[in-house]
Order: structure tokens, then sequence, then C-alpha cells
């Protein structure tokens, strides 16, 4: 972790605060004055401020429902950041893990461990996620084989990897994929000339969306330890 990202994680300073007290020559790293703020420390390093050793707060992974109209973003924009509804210290360390459009609903995985969440996102990753799609237009039965084959989605060389659906009745699906492209869903059914009305995400690998729209709730260790 970068020396300014742990003195972060390990007091109150905001970040204005953590570079100065690091350019002053407030923190030691194994006894030695440090002033790089880029420079890479480890859990067994002992990094003091003024003398004080700092221990960092633990990571947090939460799952939120997200609701329509709002944004996969730290910040507000046409719509709201979905964080708006989450109330706890240091909310601006939380990032969101992959992102959602912002018409769309269901599980959001939230953290401020970065190496958690690259683990979920990096393009190797088999976790499954799982979308409740509505169609404009009643699926043809073909789509099933379609979609397990791979599609050719617009403006792409590859296709996408092999995905199951499963037909819930003529304009609802249940689509799995395992990977995460650009509007991926909405792509795929534009590709074989339907148009998705509504989409919902309800599982991501073993974690499934089990509150309320607009709530969030903190992983367990299982669910956690799942992605890694
Ligand atoms: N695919 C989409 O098209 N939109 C989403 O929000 C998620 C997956």
């Amino acid at each position: 972790m970068r020396l300014d990202k742990f003195v972060l994680k390990s007091t109150l300073c905001t970040k204005s605060e953590v570079t100065e007290q690091i350019s002053l020559g407030h923190i030691r790293v194994n006894g030695a004055v440090n002033t790089d703020i880029t420079s890479q420390v480890h859990e067994d390093n002992v990094i003091q401020l003024n003398g004080q050793t700092l221990v960092t707060r633990p990571f947090r992974y939460m799952l939120m429902h997200k609701q329509a109209d709002t944004l996969c973003s730290n910040v507000d924009g046409h719509y709201p950041s979905l964080l708006n509804n989450i109330d706890i210290n240091h909310k601006d360390e939380l990032h969101i893990v992959g992102r959602l459009d912002a018409d769309t609903t269901g599980l959001v995985l939230i953290t401020d461990d970065g190496r958690w969440s690259y683990n979920i996102t990096r393009p190797e990753c088999v976790c499954t996620k799982v979308y409740r799609v509505q169609l404009a237009k009643p699926i043809n039965i073909d789509a099933v084989a379609l979609f397990k084959q791979g599609i050719l989605l617009q403006g792409e060389s590859k296709p996408t990897l092999p995905a199951e659906l499963i037909i819930m009745s003529a304009k609802e699906v249940l689509l799995s994929l395992t990977e995460g492209r650009y509007h991926q869903v909405k792509r795929m059914f534009f590709a074989i000339g339907n148009r998705v009305n509504a989409l919902h995400r309800q599982q991501i690998g073993n974690v499934s969306l089990d509150i309320v729209a607009g709530e969030w709730r903190d992983l367990t260790a299982d669910e956690v330890s799942s992605f890694q």
C-alpha cells in the first residue's frame, strides 16, 4: 500500500493533511523519516506519526440494493450517487465494485479494499453475475443456444463468453454472465433483435440480494472470502 494511503487509513487526517504530515517529516517507517508519499509500505513495517505507531482500520465490505435512477459513482451527476444512502465514517474511502447503469437495479458491492475489488473485476475472474431481465418483445427459444455460443456485439471483434439464459416467461429471462463488458446485457439482447425494458442484478458469485431497495448491509466473512 502507498504510504499516504496507509496514513489516511490509520488516522483521522484528510488527504491534504496526510500529504502535509508526510512532507513535514512527521512520519517514520521502521524508524527512518520518510517524506515520499508514493513509497510502498507493508503490513509488517512499523509506521509512526510523531512517535505514535499507526494501525490501519479494517477494510469494509458491503452489499447494497441499488434503486433505479441512482449512479454507481462516488459523486452525484444527472442522478444522485447511491453512496448517499450510506451514512458511515470515512465514506469517501469507499468505491463501487463494477458499475450498473443508472436505470439498472439490484446488487452492488462496495468496499475500500482495492485489491479485493480488482480480484472481482479483473477479466480473468470467472465470477458469475445473474441478471433478471424484462424484455420488450417475447424471447425466441433460439436465444438460449445463441447466448451459449457467444454473441458478436456491435463494434467488437470477439464474441461474448458463453452465457446461460433461462426463460422464465415470454418476456422475462434470467441471464448469467461471467464477464462485464460495457452495457453488455442490453447490447446482447439488441444484437438478437430484442430490447431490455428493465434490468435487475440479483447475484454476484455466491452472494445474493436479500435486502430491500435502497438498503445496505455488511458482507459476512464467508461472503468476503468467497471472492478471494
Ligand atoms: N449490462 C447492462 O447492459 N447494464 C447494466 O447495468 C449491467 C449489465
